[in-house]
């Protein structure tokens, strides 16, 4: 019987190593890392507060990008990662010239065959605008991630290390790909065009009405939706075309709300004034005479909305046509305030205009 049993472990043992044997050697080769380079600019992933307890009384934009690479070394475990300094500032404090700086460096480094992805770490206060004008701005299928946190390196439950590192995972992801800019936040992967921050002082801060478009676990990507709207290698738009973006003003609704803003906005020469609307971009009966008159001067008016979710249907609340001005569609007023001031550079006829809020 023992003699049997022997026979047949020997027969099976050999069965294994003819053919796992021969799998073990033919086993592929890791495939090699991507090359990710990290764009810093500042904010509160860059930040330092005082003590471990100081989560939200801290200092933005004060951690270079060398030391921020450093602080996730696991890093080096998913791809070949470098960085850039592009800027150390709070985002508040973005301006339409620096968009374009950094909208320039992301599109050379995009046309770099060297270059598989790219992160931006950025404050969270402007992130959403950045992340919408890079979507509409740079020719490129790489992924752009953008990147950003809730509290300092130094506080308790930090979650800036975790960001950058799925930030890099979604850029050295190829399913990532041909998905436009995209915001990595908190584990969730958001379009860059639709996302923005919603809440202030939590780390689940951001979000889509629309929903994100997958997640990340453990450096690995899941996707569950893709982006229906124009993007990227698909825009009209193009920033090796831009220069500089034209002066866009929001003015934001609400009871007795004058026309001071509205006429001083016109006056320092807004090319365009997004109308933050109460309810369904409504417009208050002595707020329409300031418009269409600053309309009759080549003001261009776009309504907005101050209500954060849903989508300013045109000519309710007030007859576009008969007006000539423009609705911004399921765009917050900071997001059709960077749209305007793209299309502005291409177009000023109202109906073109109308066009590209439909398509992007
Ligand atoms: N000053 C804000 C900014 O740089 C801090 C908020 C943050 O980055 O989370 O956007």
């Amino acid at each position: 019987m023992l003699l049997v049993h022997r026979l047949i472990r020997g027969v099976a043992a050999a069965f294994l190593a003819t053919h796992f044997g021969a799998f073990a050697q033919t086993a592929v080769a890791p495939a090699p890392k991507a090359n990710v380079v990290v764009l810093a600019t500042g904010g509160t992933i860059a930040g330092a507060g005082a003590s471990a307890a100081n989560s939200a009384t801290y200092q933005a934009a004060k951690v270079p990008v060398d030391k921020l690479i450093a602080g996730v070394p696991e890093l080096a475990d998913i791809a070949n990662v470098r960085g850039e300094q592009v800027f150390q500032i709070a985002s508040e404090s973005f301006t339409n010239e620096k968009l374009v700086t950094l909208a320039k460096r992301v599109s050379a480094l995009a046309k770099d065959p060297g270059v598989d992805g790219i992160v931006i770490t950025h404050g969270t206060d402007t992130l959403e605008e950045t992340s919408f004008f890079l979507t509409l701005v740079v020719h490129t299928d790489k992924p752009i991630v953008v990147v950003g946190s809730m509290r300092p390196g130094t506080a308790m439950s930090a979650d800036g290390t975790l960001n950058l590192y799925d930030a890099v995972a979604v850029a050295a992801a190829k399913d990532s790909r041909g998905k436009g800019v995209l915001i990595v936040m908190n584990d969730d992967i958001l379009s860059g065009r639709d996302s923005g921050k919603r809440i202030n002082i939590k780390t689940n801060a951001f979000g889509s009405q629309w929903g994100a478009l997958g997640s990340i676990v453990e450096g690995k990507t899941y996707w569950f939706r893709a982006p229906v709207k124009r993007h990227t290698m698909a825009s009209e738009f193009d920033i090796d075309s831009i220069t500089t973006l034209p002066m866009v003003s929001i003015v934001y609704g609400s009871g007795e709300m004058g026309t001071t803003i509205a006429d001083a906005a016109g006056k320092a020469g807004a090319k365009a004034i997004i109308h933050a609307g109460t309810g369904n971009g409504s417009v208050p009966d002595y707020e329409v005479e300031t418009l269409k008159k600053l309309r009759a001067s080549g003001v261009q008016i776009i309504r907005s909305a101050r209500v954060p979710d849903g989508f300013v249907l045109r000519n309710s609340e007030q007859p576009d046509d008969k007006y000539d001005w423009v609705v911004a569609h399921d765009l917050n007023p900071q997001k059709a305030k960077i749209l305007a001031a793209v299309a502005l550079t291409k177009t000023s006829d109202p109906r073109e205009l109308q066009r590209i809020f439909w398509t992007y």
